[in-house]
């Protein structure tokens, strides 16, 4: 593995030497460390020698970010080993004893053979241990569906930002272009080398036509998580983009049967992986892909503008929805399966006119003689919209944003990451902890006194 090893002293270097005899590789050995080192050298690993060095936490969280494994030798009482203790970073004491060493070597190996995986290091070095067990425990609903009933609605825009929030904020998510008409989430995450693609996988899925038993469904699990790409600037994002224009007519995209296979595959390994996994859904809910990614959702987030248009075709999709099911499983299990599913987000949001929207919603519905207790579960307020070309078209993808947001502090867009982080909250109702502990969140206001100036 190779190494950044920190600290000038003698027990530095007598580790230095080990580390090279284990088959390490150590790329630098020096005294202090700031973020600006992350890119300066090429490495996997840094190994932190407290007292030889002078290095503050935040320079470990922000390495911790960007998928660096961290080792700490720190003595009793040092401020690193409360540090690597609260984060659950591996660590032994300074001066180390033949025992410790060999604990280090070990947990080295350890990270290395991939036990000690980066999101998770990113999610206890920025969270904390303890915060992040609770997040990890508390996730309501892991498979989560992203689409709408008319194109344009700001389907990608959710998907992309609600996926940086809830990464930023530590869980680990696979977020997947499941939109079978081509969808764009390779360009809102500049995506340029990928393990492979939704389109990639199907073919593959098909070529193999092999009986499912149960080694090959374990093959498939693992299978499943390789292809997708982690971002290396956000060990806890992983993505697979999907279709592009060229794939559309794919013969694979006629085998309902095996496209279900495939899309369950994606959902169930993220879960087990211990993470959310979100579908950006197009808007086409006969499309082989997206029906089958409906279908297995915990949740179905249905992204509107707070206009007639929308609402009108959002209506059509319940009502169509709720009948065709109630045709199979009656009607009230469908109204059921529906209410508990469905999430809307209203997206643009302009002052609070998307209350008059929502009741002329629930009106319809009820001519319908649906009985839904649907709540706008997302208000996404309008952005600038320079602000949202440059989230799509700089090259940078941390101008996504939330993760603008975090970095920038932009006070407009203070009021999207609050409405943001309150939309996902519905689905990991933890993670607004996780999100102030990162900054995402906007300082609470100021409460108004009534009571004099
Ligand atoms: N909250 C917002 N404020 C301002 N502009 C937004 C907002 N959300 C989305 N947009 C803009 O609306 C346009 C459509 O958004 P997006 O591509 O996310 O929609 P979509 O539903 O995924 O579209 P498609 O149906 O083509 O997949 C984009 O230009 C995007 O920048
Ligand atoms: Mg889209």
């Amino acid at each position: 593995m190779q190494v950044l090893l920190l600290g000038a002293g003698t027990v530095t270097s007598r580790l230095g030497l080990l580390f090279a005899e284990q088959g390490h590789s150590v790329v630098a050995q020096m005294a202090a460390f700031t973020p600006q080192h992350i890119d300066l050298f090429d490495f996997r690993a840094i190994v932190v020698v407290s007292p030889e060095s002078s290095i503050s936490p935040e320079s470990l969280v922000k390495a911790a970010e960007r998928g660096k494994l961290i080792f700490v030798v720190a003595g009793v009482g040092d401020g690193m080993s409360s540090w690597a203790n609260g984060a659950g970073v591996p660590a032994v004491a300074y001066p180390p004893s033949d025992v410790d060493t060999n604990k280090l070597l070990e947990e080295m190996r350890r990270a290395e053979a991939g036990n000690l995986a980066a999101d998770d290091q990113y999610r206890r070095a920025v969270l904390g241990s303890d915060m992040s067990a609770r997040i990890q425990s508390g996730m309501a609903i892991r498979k989560i569906a992203i689409t709408s009933p008319k194109g344009g609605t700001g389907k990608t825009t959710v998907a992309v930002n609600l996926a940086v929030a809830l990464a930023l904020s530590g869980i680990t998510t696979y977020l997947v272009d499941a939109d079978g008409n081509a969808g764009a989430l390779s360009y809102h995450l500049r995506l340029e080398r990928v393990n492979t693609t939704l389109i990639g996988l199907l073919r593959r899925e098909l070529a193999a036509r092999k009986e499912t038993h149960a080694m090959s469904t374990i093959a498939n699990g693992a299978a499943y998580l390789n292809a997708f790409t982690t971002l290396e600037n956000l060990p806890t994002l992983k993505v697979l983009p999907g279709l592009v224009t060229d794939d559309l007519g794919d013969e694979v995209l006629q085998q309902e049967d095996r496209v279900e296979q495939v899309i369950n595959g994606l959902y169930e390994a993220g879960v087990s992986a211990g993470g959310v996994v979100i579908m950006d859904v197009g808007i086409n809910p006969a499309h082989v892909v997206h029906r089958a990614a409906l279908k297995a959702a915990e949740g179905i987030a249905i992204v509107i503008k707070p206009e007639i248009p929308d609402l009108a075709e959002t209506r059509r999709w319940i009502a169509r929805m709720i009948n065709s099911l109630a045709n199979v499983v009656g009607k009230s299990s469908a109204h059921e399966f529906v209410g508990s599913r469905v999430k809307l987000c209203y997206n643009q949001v302009v002052g609070d006119g998307f209350k008059s929207a929502h009741k002329m919603l629930q009106q319809a519905l009820a001519e319908d003689k649906i009985e839904l207790a649907l709540i706008p579960n997302g208000i996404l307020p309008n952005v600038d919209p320079r602000l949202t070309a440059q989230a799509v078209n700089s090259d940078r993808r941390e101008d996504i944003l939330i993760w603008r947001y975090r970095k920038e502090k932009l006070e407009e867009l203070g009021p999207f990451a609050d409405a943001l982080l309150g939309f996902a909250a519905h689905f990991v109702p933890a993670v607004r902890e996780g999100a102030s502990r990162v900054g995402l969140l906007p300082p609470a206001a100021k409460k108004r006194s009534w009571f004099g100036k």
